[in-house]
């Protein structure tokens, strides 16, 4: 038994590696986070070394009477005082940290609604709003203000690597700032149970040069290129798509679900969980519930052959 207690450790700490590994740091704030954790894990050691070795002291020696005084200042320092000023200190220096996370400064901004089970992303620009969905991307070296809000459910928006995690309330606004402080690309996720597809309620948040980001952001925001006539495109709307989706440039307008304008240009389908991939994407359509418990998002079963196939190629070119 004890063995096998000894074999869970290592696929335990296999779950830390990679990209969702908060002891990487790949964020300013999540350094800061990181070191927090370090003091702690190792003050927490020492201090539970010093309590038990105390007991074993105290359980060998014989009862000394004329040692009382002595033995009364030990636990007025040791168990009064000592844990006051350590907790005090810890508690400023958290505070501290919380302010600065939570702080409303940063070089661009980004509103994020935590939707049942995706995220709406939108960028602020001088030129206006863009809008995408479920893939955030950011600058290198810059801080990056999150204002966060959900719809109908309270959601909690995380990147591990980079920074703490925040509640997304609906009715309120929340803030995070995120400073990355390396390229890649690394997972988000919602860390708050939300209801039947929280555990598919994930994200990818690339970090980028600062040009790659700037030349991303403006073919973001674009309208959709789409040629006249595009026989998926009429597919599109006929089957009603438009009414839950935005295509920016169309008459699809629908406010409900993710904006597709340049739903092609993203890694994943289906809130990060999905690669991009036309076989992915048919069965998105026809499958839905089978790719993802309890969405919103009615299945077309019915769609089948050549029409699905050019609806799909139509999705697929919306880059
Ligand atoms: Cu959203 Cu859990």
């Amino acid at each position: 038994m004890r063995r096998s207690i000894f074999l869970i450790i290592p696929a335990l700490l296999a779950g830390c590696e990679g990209r969702h590994n908060w002891l990487a740091s790949a964020g300013a704030e999540a350094q800061r986070v990181e070191d927090l954790f370090w003091v702690l894990l190792v003050g927490a050691a020492v201090i539970w070394g010093i309590v038990i070795g105390a007991a074993v002291y105290a359980h060998r020696r014989q009862v000394d009477p004329s040692l009382e005084t002595q033995a009364r200042r030990f636990i007025l320092w040791g168990g009064a005082v000592f844990p006051t000023v350590v907790v005090g200190a810890l508690l400023v220096w958290g505070l501290v940290i919380l302010r600065d996370i939570t702080s409303d400064e940063g070089d661009l901004t980004v509103r994020v609604d935590g939707e049942r089970w995706w995220w709406r992303v939108i960028y602020e620009t001088p030129e206006g709003d863009v809008v995408t969905a479920n893939e955030i991307r950011l600058p290198v070296d810059r801080t990056a203000l999150f204002r966060l809000t959900a719809d109908d459910v309270i959601h909690s928006f995380w990147v591990p690597a980079l920074g703490g995690k925040m509640d997304m309330i609906p009715g309120r606004e929340t803030t995070l700032a995120l400073t990355p402080i390396e390229t890649g690309n690394w997972g988000g996720l919602c860390a708050e149970y939300c209801g039947g597809a929280h555990a598919l309620m994930r994200f990818d948040a690339i970090v980028m040069e600062q040009s790659a980001f700037d030349s991303w952001l403006e073919a973001e925001a674009q309208p959709a290129e789409i040629a006249a006539g595009d026989p998926g495109f009429e597919i599109f709307q006929e089957e009603g798509c438009g009414a839950c989706h935005t295509i920016r440039g169309t008459e699809a307008q629908g406010p409900v679900g993710p904006d597709l304008t340049h739903l092609a240009s993203r890694d994943k389908l289906g809130a990060g969980i999905y690669d991009m991939t036309p076989e992915n994407m048919a069965r998105w359509i026809t499958d839905t519930h089978a790719m993802k418990p309890d969405i919103d998002m009615p299945p077309y079963p019915d769609l089948q052959g050549e029409r699905l196939d050019r609806l799909v190629a139509f999705l697929m070119s919306l880059d």
